[in-house]
C-alpha cells in the first residue's frame, strides 16, 4: 500500500470534517493470560488512514490547521524497552516514513493537543474499546467547553468518526483489492488442499493444521477467525471451533477458513463428502444450498439494494424444504414470520475488508437498504443445518430422522463491478460432480 494512497484517504476524511478535528486511538493490546498478550493487532480504521501498527499511538486529522493536518502521536525510541518488545518506528520516523506533519511523544499528548482541537467546530471520535481514552477525550472536551467563555472557540459537539469513514471503506481501491485477491488466494489454496487432504480417520485438527500451515507458509499474518473444521453433526454448530472430532466414512466435512494478508481478510466456507460421495439425502440438502448461493450471487450487483441476494436465498431454501416436506403450509407466510429459522438462522453474508465482518451500513435509515456499488466486496453464504436438536417452530412438523445431521454452508466472496460480480473465490470447486471428484 503507497502513502499516496494513505494520504488519499486521510484527504477524504477531512474534506468531509472541515472545521472539525479528528482524533483516532491505537487498538489496546488484549491479553492471552497473566503477562502474555496476542500478536499485537492494530484498530482497522487507525490502519486504514496510516498503515501504522504500533499500540500506544493516536492519530488526529486537523484539516483547519495551517501546518499540521496530520499529527501522530507514537511510542519514542527506547533500545532497553525495544529489546523486550521489539523495534518502535519511534517519533522522527513517524514523520519521514509515514509522512506525518508532526509527530510527538505519546507521553506529549495531554499537553499538545489543546492547540489542535481548540479551533475546532466540531471533535470527531469513536467511543471505542479503550475506556480510559474515552474517559480523557471527554475530560479534554470538558476543558475546552469551560475555556470557551475567554477563548471565543471551542467544539460544540462530539460526533462518532464511524458514519463518516467507514462508507468510505466500504468502496475497495485496487490497492486494497490487490490484497484482498491475495487472501483469496491463499485461502483456496488451503481449501483445495485441505479438500484431497481429508478422509475417513483423519481428525478435523489435522485438517485444520494443513489449512493454517498454508496459510502461514504463504505470508498471511493470521487466520482471518477461529478455523471451523466441522464434520458430521458438527457442521450444524456455526462456529464451531474444537475441531477435535475424528472423520467417519460418509461425514461431511464443513470448512469455513479464511486468512488474513496485510491486514486484509479472506472468508471461504465449502462443504463435501470425505469419502467422496454425497448421499442420497446428503446430495438433496447440498444441491440446495448451491442452488440458493448460485442464485443468491446473481442478485449481487450494482443498483440492487443489499437485502436482494439475501431474500432470493432464502426463497431458494424455503422452496426446498417445502418441496421436501421439512417445513409446510404458505411460502409468504414461513418467509414473513421466518418459520425456516430452526434450519437457516443467520443472515446471508456481510462485507469483507479490513475486518472479516466488515464495516459499514447494510440500512441507510429503518426502511431502506443500502445500494450496492461498485467496489463493494462482500460474502454470499447461505446455508442449512439440519440438527437432530432443531426446534421446529409451532405448527411445523419434527425433522425427520433421515436428515438428522445434515449441516452445508457454502461461502464465497464476490465484488460487486461496474456490470454485475466476480467471484473472487471461484476457483475453489463447488459443483457435485467435483466435490465428488476428489478422492479419485
Ligand atoms: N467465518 C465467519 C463468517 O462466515 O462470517
Ligand atoms: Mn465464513
Ligand atoms: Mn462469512
Amino acid at each position: 500500500m503507497t502513502n499516496n494512497e494513505y494520504q488519499q484517504r486521510r484527504q477524504a476524511l477531512m474534506d468531509k470534517i472541515g472545521q472539525g478535528t479528528a482524533i483516532f486511538r491505537s487498538a489496546p493490546t488484549a491479553v492471552m493470560h497473566n503477562d502474555v498478550e496476542y500478536p499485537y493487532r492494530q484498530d482497522s480504521d487507525f490502519y486504514y488512514l496510516t498503515g501504522f501498527d504500533e499500540e500506544e499511538a493516536v492519530l488526529v486529522l486537523v484539516p483547519h490547521h495551517e501546518e499540521h493536518q496530520f499529527v501522530l502521536f507514537v511510542q519514542p525510541k527506547d533500545v532497553k524497552k525495544e529489546t523486550w518488545t521489539g523495534y518502535r518506528v519511534g517519533v522522527e520516523a513517524a514523520k519521514e516514513k509515514f509522512g506525518a506533519d508532526e509527530a510527538y511523544p505519546i507521553e506529549e499528548l495531554g499537553k499538545q493537543l489543546p492547540q489542535y482541537l481548540q479551533k475546532a467546530d466540531c471533535l470527531y471520535y469513536h467511543f471505542g474499546r479503550d475506556e480510559d481514552f474515552n474517559h480523557r477525550i471527554l475530560k479534554w472536551w470538558q476543558r475546552l467547553i469551560a475555556q470557551y467563555p475567554k477563548k471565543g472557540v471551542a467544539p460544540r459537539a462530539i460526533a462518532d468518526t464511524n458514519f463518516i469513514l467507514h462508507p468510505l471503506r466500504q468502496v475497495k481501491s485496487s490497492q486494497e483489492l490487490a490484497l484482498i485477491r491475495k487472501a483469496v488466494d491463499i485461502a483456496t489454496e488451503a481449501h483445495n488442499y485441505a479438500q484431497k487432504f481429508a478422509q475417513p480417520g483423519r481428525y478435523e485438527y489435522e485438517v485444520q493444521a494443513e489449512i493454517e500451515y498454508i496459510f502461514t507458509k504463504n505470508g498471511a499474518m493470521s487466520p482471518a477467525y477461529p478455523s471451523i473444521v466441522a464434520s458430521g453433526e458438527n457442521a450444524c454448530i456455526l462456529h464451531y471451533i474444537e475441531n477435535k472430532r475424528q472423520l467417519q466414512e460418509n461425514d461431511l466435512l464443513l470448512i469455513d477458513a479464511g486468512c488474513c494478508y496485510e491486514y486484509y481478510n479472506s472468508d471461504i466456507t465449502r462443504t463435501f463428502p470425505v469419502s467422496g460421495k454425497f448421499t442420497p439425502e446428503q446430495k438433496i440438502i447440498y444441491e440446495l444450498v448451491l442452488e440458493a448461493q448460485i442464485k443468491a450471487i446473481e442478485q449481487v450487483k450494482a443498483g440492487n439494494t443489499y437485502n436482494q441476494f439475501h431474500d432470493t436465498a432464502v426463497r431458494v431454501l424455503v422452496e426446498g424444504l417445502m418441496d421436501l416436506g421439512i417445513l409446510q403450509g404458505d411460502i409468504e407466510e414461513i418467509i414473513k414470520e421466518e418459520k425456516y429459522k430452526p434450519y437457516y438462522m443467520h443472515k446471508t453474508g456481510h462485507w469483507l475488508g479490513l475486518d472479516v465482518h466488515d464495516v459499514g451500513g447494510y440500512k441507510m435509515g429503518e426502511d431502506h437498504w443500502q445500494t450496492l456499488q461498485p467496489g463493494n466486496v462482500l460474502t454470499v453464504e447461505p446455508g442449512l443445518y439440519l440438527s437432530p436438536h432443531a426446534k421446529p417452530v409451532e405448527g411445523q412438523p419434527e425433522l425427520p430422522e433421515r436428515w438428522h445431521g445434515i449441516g452445508v454452508r457454502i461461502e464465497d466472496d464476490v465484488l460487486v463491478t461496474a456490470d454485475g460480480n466476480e467471484v473472487l473465490s471461484a476457483a475453489v470447486p463447488k459443483s457435485v460432480e467435483v466435490m465428488e471428484s476428489l478422492k479419485e
